[in-house]
């Protein structure tokens, strides 16, 4: 989603903030634009389309003057009111001195929109982000410096934002203001930069102060000035980043998705190591203190979106089948806007990749105002709003994941949670055989899913049957009713194919009436307690005139006929089998994009980090 990048410094800036711009390409996003200040000019270039757009067009003016300044700020828009422009890319200027970049909403920018008409100023978009820059000018009129401006200025914006203001006639300073959008600050020598998401700035600094809800910050090369939302300065921690950057290598694959896929059995080792081992789980993996939590634990409410919901779905067939704890999985979106009932010694646990989903951060700080016991995150960014919130957390170790459809983050959360099973089964009387067989199970995942990735050639020749096809719909029961919700998701999200899932008990309740020979039927079958009722589905799309891809295990004794096409998976122990079924179909889903042509690691539309409710 949207993205900022913002420098003060000695040099020209240019370079470091399209850098910065394409770091932060890989969250989605359809125009972008930079505004530099060069001695007492305001230099504003903007562009639809990728960020090579914008730097084409900075190589084009080079020797013109435009491309150079010691302070600027870039932007990479997601486009939320007003459509897919060049006007409607930020940043956004008033009086031809103040420029503007802002990430998330301002809720009331129509009511600020004509009373800045009515004050006298222009809009040339159709933003709300317009709105920031001429209140803020309008304000600086009566104020001392563009910080007591922005100061003045933020009451006024409701919503959720991050934003950064530059003035011409003050090329030394920026001034930054967060409200439910992240923002830090990297620490330069003798240069200061700001930006949404700290992978921006790796290549300039690993020392980081991140803004917290409501602080308004002046930054210069040599100064931080820092007030919260009580109008106090205060100090922030400086925080050191050890987050890998490995944004620029595809290692030779065609796309990230396809090596974030292949990198699930090294990624799921790390996860793994030193937390768990055939002995058993360490104790308070989860945070110093866990385990005095999970002990009083008598309930956990799970909260996360998209794919990160759905391993919290996964999870809770194993946390009640497993540990004997009950658990509801929740939607975030849908639990920051209910009245919801708190059960006693509930432990509330997010899950979220990037930890900067909107929705997901405001469920947690609901979730901390109405009484739940302790909150976890679940999460594969240190450092990042959800983490930092959170009294424990637990890192999954997925590395920086690039593609936008999720794969590496979704099996390492589900490793994740294989452990939280393991560390409250403890105390709440998880019979020993079956503590064994899920640590025997984790130690054995990595191999199993480098077994499975063997299976790549026969999905890319399945692929090809799905080329002319425009639905279809995934099937799955019991902890593999999540991970067809996921294959469906991934298909969807990167082929653009419709894509249903359906808890296979609930066909005869309505996804029937849809089966014909153009709709594929996507089954996952692993050799579990289900398997004959699952039989009895697929027999029901087979009487129909149904075309089935099977992934099933061998001992599921499946055969492959004219209606029906069956890709054994490695078998595995029980409980990692969801992990294991999610490879297929996440490769399923690649060799169909491929074929269908579309941009697999930034669909259209969508975003990877999705900071705007
Ligand atoms: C976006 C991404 C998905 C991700 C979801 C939740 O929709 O495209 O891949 O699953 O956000 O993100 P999170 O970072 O909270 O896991």
């Amino acid at each position: 989603m949207c993205g900022i990048v913002g420098a003060v410094a000695e040099r020209n800036v240019v370079q470091i903030l399209l850098e910065g711009l394409k770091r932060l390409e890989y969250r989605g996003y359809d125009s972008s634009g930079v505004a530099l200040i060069n001695g007492n000019v305001l230099n504003v270039i903007r562009r639809t389309g990728k960020v090579k757009e914008l730097s084409d067009a900075i190589d084009h003016q080079s020797d013109s003057g435009i491309a150079l300044g010691t302070t600027g700020i870039a932007h990479t828009r997601w486009a939320t009111h007003g459509g897919v422009t060049e006007a409607n890319a930020h940043p956004h200027v008033s009086e031809q001195r103040f420029a503007v970049v802002h990430n998330g909403i301002i809720e009331n920018h129509k009511a600020l929109r004509d009373s800045l008409s009515a004050s006298g100023y222009h809009f040339a978009s159709d933003t709300d982000t317009e709105t920031i820059a001429h209140t803020v000018a309008q304000l600086r009129k009566s104020s001392a410096s563009l910080l007591e401006a922005v100061l003045k200025a933020v009451p006024t914006f409701h919503g959720a934002y991050g934003t950064v203001i530059i003035d011409k006639e003050d090329a030394s300073t920026m001034v930054v203001a967060r409200s439910g959008s992240p923002l830090v600050i990297g620490l330069g020598i003798g240069e200061n930069f700001i930006a949404s998401d700290q992978m921006a700035l790796l290549p300039v600094t690993r020392r980081f102060i991140f803004l917290e809800e409501g602080d308004v910050a002046e930054i210069t090369r040599t100064s931080i000035v820092i007030i919260d939302a009580t109008g106090t300065q205060v100090e922030r921690p400086i925080v050191e980043s050890n987050v890998e950057h490995d944004a620029g290598d595809k290692a030779g694959y065609r796309h990230y998705m396809l090596k974030e896929i292949y990198e699930q059995p090294a990624v799921i080792r790390n996860t793994l190591q030193g937390r768990v081992s055939p002995e058993g789980i360490a104790d308070d993996v989860f945070g110093e203190g866990s385990d005095a939590i999970f002990a009083k634990t008598q309930h956990i409410k799970i909260i996360a979106c998209g794919t990160s919901y759905h391993a919290g779905m996964t999870a809770k067939y194993w946390l009640e089948a497993y540990a004997g704890v009950s658990c509801d999985v929740e939607i975030a979106s849908e639990f920051r806007y209910r009245k919801s009932v708190v059960k006693p010694n509930s432990l509330l646990v997010t899950i979220s990749q990037s930890g900067e989903t909107a929705d997901t951060l405001a469920a947690l700080k609901l979730a901390k105002e109405c009484g739940y016991m302790s909150s976890l995150a679940i999460c594969n960014v240190d450092g990042s709003s959800l983490v930092r919130e959170s009294s424990l957390s637990f890192m999954t170790k997925a590395g920086a994941e690039i593609g936008v459809a999720s794969t590496k983050a979704f099996t390492t959360q589900l490793a994740g949670f294989l452990m939280l099973v393991l560390a409250i089964g403890k105390h709440h009387n998880m019979p020993a055989q079956l503590e064994q067989h899920i640590l025997q199970a984790l130690v054995e995942l990595p191999n199993k899913l480098d077994e499975t990735l063997t299976l790549a050639n026969e999905i890319d020749e399945l692929a090809e049957e799905f080329s002319d096809k425009e639905h279809s719909l995934f099937l799955g029961r019991g902890d593999q009713y999540p991970i067809a919700m996921e294959g469906a998701l991934k298909l969807k999200e990167i082929s653009y194919i419709h894509a249903e899932a359906y808890a296979s008990g609930e066909l005869k309740h309505g996804p029937l009436a849809l089966i014909d020979a153009d709709m594929p039927v996507i089954v996952v079958a692993p050799n579990n307690e289900l398997l004959e009722k699952l039989k009895s589905n697929v027999e029901e799309v087979r009487a129909r005139g149904g075309i089935m891809y099977v992934f099933a295990d061998k001992d599921a004794h499946f055969e492959s006929d004219e209606t029906m096409r069956v890709v054994n998976v490695p078998h595995c122990m029980e409980s990692i089998a969801p992990i294991v079924y999610t490879l297929p179909l996440q490769l399923l889903s690649y060799y169909v994009a491929l074929i269908k042509g579309t941009d697999v690691d930034q669909p259209r539309n969508l975003a990877k980090s999705v900071t705007v409710e």
